[in-house]
């Protein structure tokens, strides 16, 4: 039943471009996070749409247009630690939690990223 999929009770591409953005002004805030990223997010915030749209069973929009995520190959550039998992999902609890998602869907939406958060980390932060 689609319905019930996680995609749609985010409010399907609208509400995941919502959230999405309010995850990345907080990404631009944080001091560990920001010079990870490039100084204008727009693609990059394109691009999590269209993943996250995947992730949580919508239509694949990302592989449709970047292939294979593959992606801790495509964090490989990126020195990331524990730390900088932990910064990345505390944003993401931010965002979720200012646009108001049901606390059972926030919970099971924030265990599966957590996973994938953690599953990028390729740097300890000692070799930092
Ligand atoms: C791209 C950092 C976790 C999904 C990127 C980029 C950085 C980054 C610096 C490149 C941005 C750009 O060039 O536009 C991090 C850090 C993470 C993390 C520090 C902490 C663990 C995640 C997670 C997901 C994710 C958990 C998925 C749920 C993506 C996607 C892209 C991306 C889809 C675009 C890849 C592409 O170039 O096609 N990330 N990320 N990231 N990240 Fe992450």
């Amino acid at each position: 039943d689609e319905t019930k999929s996680p995609y749609y009770l985010l409010g399907e591409r609208e509400g995941i471009q919502k959230l999405v953005t309010t995850f990345y002004s907080l990404v631009s805030q944080d001091s560990l996070l920001s010079p990870l990223f490039p100084k204008d997010l727009t693609e990059t915030a394109h691009k999590q749409t269209q993943f996250l749209s995947q992730f949580f069973g919508g239509p694949p929009l990302y592989t449709e247009e970047h292939g294979h995520p593959m992606l801790r190959a495509r964090h490989m550039p990126f020195p990331i630690t524990d730390s900088h998992a932990k910064a990345w999902l505390a944003c993401m609890e931010r965002a979720m939690t200012a646009h108001k998602l049901e606390p059972e869907l926030q919970n099971f939406l924030l265990s599966r990223l957590k996973m994938t958060a953690y599953h990028m980390v390729n740097t300890k932060d000692s070799e930092r």
